[in-house]
């Protein structure tokens, strides 16, 4: 039988702020770009060497290691009831270009050291607990976000187009995969597939990337939806020519046609109305790119999310009538709309924002609803467990820049809070 086992020491119990800011530091240094910025892409150099890093931390706190096909990597406390379907936690370590040293790092090493509390507590977990970090959070290299996540929450479609995915320098993924030792002779990435029910519980720990809770001065926010992504991919031809020598009415520009379009996203977002639609061109290519040669071809990714699905899905639409206009009345040709990814978006789970907020009562940390406007691998999660995620405030809500900052204090209250939730949960 299994014994109630008091929290009481959980209350108590200190975080190890400075290894853990240790922690983060010596993370940030695995880095392609030069600091303040942080730039780790997935499966190369400095993503290898920052597994290692992860792998090492989550076996010297005992947890047993595991790695699918794709490098999500599994650490594991067992329970007294290791039948029992485990509480997991966890986020990503890569970094989009220029970006900072918080975003996903926290939710992993976070969770690692939320794992070394409940150890110094005397904890022992009924249900196992589960500490995961995810393969490529991030879109950057091969133009696909959330790809551990969406994967292990089933999707076909993922596994399929991944057999044909290359990056920009065109290695497959499949050999970028190799290079970093997984995915070794294997096409069929249905092994990283979870079924639902695999888990009790996903719990995330994030910093908010966005200015809510060090405005109002508060320590926790319990996350209870997360926004729907959609993501484009667009690309105009025309015939290019001399920059002096085409007059403008023989013109077909493609940069103008991807301009046009730019500003027509804008255009559209703001139509909605709502405060809560958002779109941004993130990147824009123009080719050949010389000053005296009109764009022959352009290449747009459109990033538009929403907490309502069905406005962005009006916004997504608009898109695409627009691009075919532009291209009608440029006479460019719109040689692709692919969208890449059209997301509904997730619902924390009842049970787990309670169980969060009374950690933060326990704890004496003021905490606020709110919801995430950037996407997380909790929104896949989702797909295949209850789900919920803790934010904390960082500086002026900035992310995605080498200017994102949490503190350790702030940073420490979260791994407590995570802590004490997954102990609540561990015992459900
Ligand atoms: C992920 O980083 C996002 O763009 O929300
Ligand atoms: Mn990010
Ligand atoms: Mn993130
Ligand atoms: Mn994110």
């Amino acid at each position: 039988i299994h014994e109630p086992q008091s929290q009481d020491s959980l209350l108590s119990l200190s975080v190890d702020s400075e290894g853990l800011q240790k922690q983060i530091d010596e993370l940030s240094t695995l880095s392609e770009t030069p600091a303040p910025s942080v730039t780790r892409i997935l499966y190369s150099e400095k993503d290898v060497l920052a597994r290692r890093f992860i792998k090492n931390l989550m076996g010297l706190s005992g947890l047993s290691v595991r790695e699918d096909a794709v490098g999500n990597i599994f650490g594991r406390w067992d329970g007294d009831e290791p039948e029992l379907a485990p509480v997991s936690t966890g986020s990503h370590i890569d970094a989009i270009p220029y970006s900072g040293k918080y975003d996903g790092v926290i939710g992993v090493l976070g969770a690692i050291e939320a794992i070394n509390v409940l150890k110094r507590s005397g904890f022992k977990p009924k249900r196992s607990l589960e500490v995961i970090m995810f393969t490529s959070e991030e879109p950057t290299r091969f133009g696909i976000s959330c790809l551990g996540s969406r994967l292990l929450a089933g999707s076909k479609e993922l596994a399929e187009l991944l057999k044909k995915t290359v990056d920009s320098q065109n290695i497959s993924f499949f050999d970028a995969a190799r290079f970093a030792g997984y995915a070794n002779h294997l096409q069929d990435l249905t092994s990283v597939f979870l079924e639902k029910g695999s888990y009790s519980a996903f719990i995330e720990l994030h910093i908010e990337q966005g200015p809510i809770l060090e405005e109002e001065a508060t320590s926790i926010g319990v996350v209870t939806a997360i926004a729907a992504p959609a993501s484009i991919k667009v690309d105009f031809e025309g015939s290019g020519g001399h920059a002096g020598a085409v007059l403008m009415p023989m013109r077909n520009d493609a940069g103008l046609a991807a301009a046009e379009l730019a500003l027509a996203v804008e255009k559209f977002v703001l139509e909605s109305g709502s405060i809560d639609t958002v779109g941004t061109v993130g990147i824009l290519e123009l080719h050949p790119g010389a000053i005296n040669s009109i764009p022959s071809k352009s290449h747009l990714e459109i990033d538009t999310r929403d907490i309502d699905e069905k406005r962005r899905n009006v916004v997504i639409e608009k898109i695409h009538q627009s691009a075919l206009s532009i291209s009608e009345n440029r006479g460019v040709k719109l040689s692709e709309f692919k969208i890449v990814n059209q997301d509904p978006p997730a619902l924390s789970d009842d049970l787990i924002t309670m169980a969060m907020e009374s950690a933060c009562q326990e704890l004496n940390l003021t905490f606020r609803k709110m919801i995430s406007r950037a996407y997380h691998d909790s929104l896949f999660m989702a797909r295949i467990s209850p789900m919920g995620m803790i934010f904390i405030p960082c500086y002026k809500g900035y992310s995605h820049k080498p200017e994102e900052f949490a503190a350790i204090e702030d940073i420490a209250n979260g791994v407590r809070v995570l802590a004490l939730t997954l102990a609540k949960l561990s015992l459900a």
